[in-house]
């Protein structure tokens, strides 16, 4: 029987780099399902069918194709169509995009087994909004990684000043606040903490001290 590890938590915890790092210090596969809901955004946006229920939408879902694959690190690569769109998933054009798309029921529905067939085969830490609430509730250990608003948009702000972007922090902040608000309020796989799940807050810890944190949780409950 594999293991599953579900980590669920607003955007910008730090979920997906830490999660990475914990899930090499204990030999999982990482699966980042977010990755998953922006690439049916680009594929949306590329097609200039709207973020919305509608026919367009599921006749897009049942044209394309997205796969998960690993790279010879081990790092996650998401394929449409057979094309490697890791890079261009990450614009905040697309960020957006997943946002207001992960709320279409049709669209969760579509991703649903291809997030469980992962689980049913690999060791995994699974990464993303519902994963201890819809997609794994019974997940040997589930936690709910988290930090205030302010300390997530401070660290996103500085990982994009440094990447020589021209952004400013109000901005940032305005940006997680409003998509906290879209993934907890919509009517379906509201962002939340799943039952039974340890809820780790990150907003005084600095990267190494929440990685230890999350190791430890995952080896004290697994
Ligand atoms: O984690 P992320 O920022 O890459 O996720 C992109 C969007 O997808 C985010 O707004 C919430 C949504 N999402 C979701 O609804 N359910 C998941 N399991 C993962 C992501």
């Amino acid at each position: 029987m594999s293991i599953a590890i579900a980590l669920d938590g607003p955007a910008g915890a730090g979920k997906s780099s830490i999660a990475r790092r914990a899930a090499k210090a204990l030999g999982y596969i990482y699966v980042d399902t977010g990755a998953l809901y922006r690439t049916v955004g680009l594929a949306a946006m590329r097609n200039n069918v709207e973020p919305k229920p509608s026919a367009e939408l599921e006749q897009l879902l049942a044209s394309i194709r997205v796969e998960l694959t690993f790279n010879e690190t081990g790092e996650q690569i998401v394929l449409l169509d057979g094309e490697d769109v890791s890079g261009e998933i990450r614009t905040s054009e697309a960020s957006k995009m997943a946002s207001n798309i992960s709320a279409v029921p049709a669209v969760r529905a579509y991703l649903l087994d291809l997030q469980r067939d992962m689980a049913k085969t690999n060791n995994v830490i699974m990464d993303g909004r519902d994963i201890g609430t819809v997609v794994l509730p019974d997940a040997k250990v589930k936690i709910f990684l988290t930090a205030s608003p302010e300390a997530r948009a401070q660290r996103r702000y500085k990982e994009m000043a440094e990447k020589g972007m021209d952004v400013q922090y109000e901005n940032v902040l305005k940006d997680v606040m409003e998509r906290d608000y879209n993934d907890m309020h919509r009517e379906i796989a509201p962002l939340k903490p799943a039952e039974g799940s340890i809820t780790v807050d990150t907003t005084e810890l600095d990267f190494e001290q929440s990685i230890e944190a999350i190791i430890n949780v995952i080896k004290e409950n697994r």
